[in-house]
């Protein structure tokens, strides 16, 4: 972490395959941050289905790992696949071990955002449905101004699933820039104003 970065935010893609174009959106996410925010991606790939008595025995290390990554975090970037007009179970499933740690203040109060690549309404749905769950969490999802990725328009992707489109790295740029300030906002009111300044941003805009 360099002295400029102190906006830690935890990255999280829906998708499992290799080639997931919402994992090439958080890599680009990671390349086109601002400069005082630096992002970590964290697999949920090995995370097991919630299950209460599991829970009950104590949290296998994924969960465990997801919880304190979670909690370590300044605001996290969901990137949801669409799937039948919603979110896909194994991020849901993540979500649902993340808010089982409401004691030690995981994803309630979190800042968050969501951004996702998928077919032709470029997981609009999806976003909507994660939204609500994220709602009951207690995150304090920022929405606009949004990344709505129509993921099999040509050219947006290469074939490893790496974002290669200047208008679409423009628009999570934005968006980025835009979750810097959400944070700092929320969490720290005091310096979102000598941010603001040196931003010049119009804080009386709200
Ligand atoms: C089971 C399944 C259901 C899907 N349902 C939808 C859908 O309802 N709407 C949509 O826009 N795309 C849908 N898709 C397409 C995915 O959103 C698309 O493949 C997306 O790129 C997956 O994300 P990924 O590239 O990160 O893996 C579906 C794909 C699968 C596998």
């Amino acid at each position: 972490m360099n002295n400029h970065t102190d906006l830690r935010v935890l990255g999280i893609s829906g998708s499992l395959r290799k080639s997931s174009f919402n994992s090439g959106l958080l890599r680009a996410a990671q390349e086109l941050a601002p400069e005082r925010m630096e992002i970590t991606i964290f697999d949920i790939k090995t995370l097991p289905f919630y299950d209460g008595d599991i829970e009950a025995q104590g949290d296998p290390g994924p969960v465990a790992a997801l919880k304190s990554a979670v909690r370590d975090s300044d605001g996290v970037l969901f990137a949801t696949p669409e799937y039948n007009w919603g979110t896909s179970g194994a991020l849901k499933n993540a979500i649902d071990w993340a808010s089982r740690d409401q004691a030690q203040g995981s994803l309630m109060g979190k800042p968050a955002t969501i951004i996702g690549a998928g077919g032709r309404a470029g997981t609009a749905r999806a976003q909507m449905q994660l939204l609500e769950t994220l709602g009951e969490t207690g995150s304090v999802v920022m929405v606009k101004p949004g990344v709505m990725v129509q993921a099999f328009s040509p050219m947006r992707f290469d074939a490893d699933g790496s974002l290669i489109d200047e208008d679409t790295k423009d628009l999570l740029r934005r968006h980025l820039d835009e979750f810097a300030r959400w944070i700092t906002r929320l969490a720290r009111p005091g310096e979102f104003v000598q941010y603001a300044c040196e931003m010049d941003i119009d804080t009386s805009k709200g």
